[in-house]
């Protein structure tokens, strides 16, 4: 069925939760008014919604309010949790529990802060089903943001899978962008030429290249680019952003998807050279002398920098 045809979303009809998902921990969400979703995360209700309207938190103990937690010195602030940097090492114990599991509903929260549309949905379900991860919700807000705050008019994609990221970085570029998009697998850039279709992107917003990226990239033009995002292989995470400096223009903002690798790329202990790589990049980005670089957490992580 092509994405124009999508019947309304049931919660059986979607695909299980990514592999980020906490064991036994999906909540239903009302994304939308009369979308029900299940999302990644744990403890939000269909009420995290309806707390975007309030104009005050509601009170403790009501679904959807901030957990109360253990005060430290000084107390929460207006219903909310203290700061995390006024922890001391001897409340840790319970504060961490408390502020992950907090960190946890904020993840889900930002998920179902902006509704994803019937064709994003549908890209989302082609890229489950070929076993792709795409963007979070959250992540996919945060690219849309970026894209229009650069008022992007050419942005560079590696890695389109089923066309998730796509359809957000198009949404926030110029109504005259155009999202070059790179990937190895035709197939699933198939799906993403179906799916803008169905949001709605005329045909040439969007140039299809298919190959590996560091085929590719070398061809595309030197600073020709306002926002390049990397979401291909983990494993070449530098040379995408070597690439990206020289596809940038001043001010152009590269962005680097999955950067925390299910939180392992902070974890101690040995880890697999993928991880060892991605800490690479992360230390890369974070000092190189042309970047003004960020961290987002936002699904999985999203590695950012600002070409100066
Ligand atoms: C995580 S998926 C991309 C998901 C997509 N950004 C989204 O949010 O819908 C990674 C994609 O990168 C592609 N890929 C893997 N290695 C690549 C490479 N070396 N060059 C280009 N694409 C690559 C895969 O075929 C896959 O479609």
């Amino acid at each position: 069925m092509g994405p124009g045809k999508v019947p309304a979303v049931a919660p059986s009809d979607l695909p299980p939760p990514g592999p980020a998902s906490a064991p036994g921990t999906n909540a239903l969400v009302t994304a939308a008014p009369g979308v029900v979703r299940t999302v990644r995360g744990t403890v939000v209700t269909a009420s995290a919604t309806a707390v975007m309207g309030r104009s005050s938190p509601p009170p403790a103990g009501t679904p959807g309010a901030p957990r109360s937690l253990p005060s430290p010195t000084p107390g929460p602030i207006c219903g909310f949790p203290a700061p995390t940097d006024t922890v001391t090492a001897r409340q840790l114990w319970g504060q961490e529990r408390a502020i992950t599991g907090n960190r946890q509903t904020g993840w889900t929260f930002a998920d179902a802060f902006v509704a994803e549309d019937e064709a994003l949905l549908w890209a989302r379900d082609q890229a489950h089903a070929a076993g792709l991860r795409p963007v979070s919700p959250a992540t996919g807000a945060v690219l849309r943001m970026l894209s229009a705050t650069v008022d992007a008019k050419a942005v560079a994609e590696i890695g389109t899978g089923t066309g998730v990221s796509g359809i957000h970085l198009l949404s926030g570029m110029r109504p005259d962008g155009v999202l070059t998009t790179v990937d190895t697998e035709p197939e699933c850039q198939q799906f993403a030429r179906e799916a803008f279709r169905a949001a709605g992107f005329a045909a040439n917003r969007a140039r299809f290249i298919p190959g590996r990226a560091l085929d590719v990239l070398p061809r595309l033009a030197d600073g020709g680019y306002d926002l390049v995002f990397c979401d291909g292989d983990r494993m070449e995470g530098l040379e995408y952003l070597a690439e990206s400096l020289r596809l940038l223009r001043p001010g152009g903002l590269v962005c680097f998807e999955g950067v925390l690798a299910d939180g392992r790329t902070v974890e101690s202990g040995p880890q697999p050279v993928e991880v060892v790589r991605l800490r690479e990049l992360v230390r890369e980005v974070r000092e190189s002398p042309e970047l003004i670089p960020s961290l987002v957490p936002v699904g999985d992580g999203l590695l950012c920098g600002v070409k100066r």
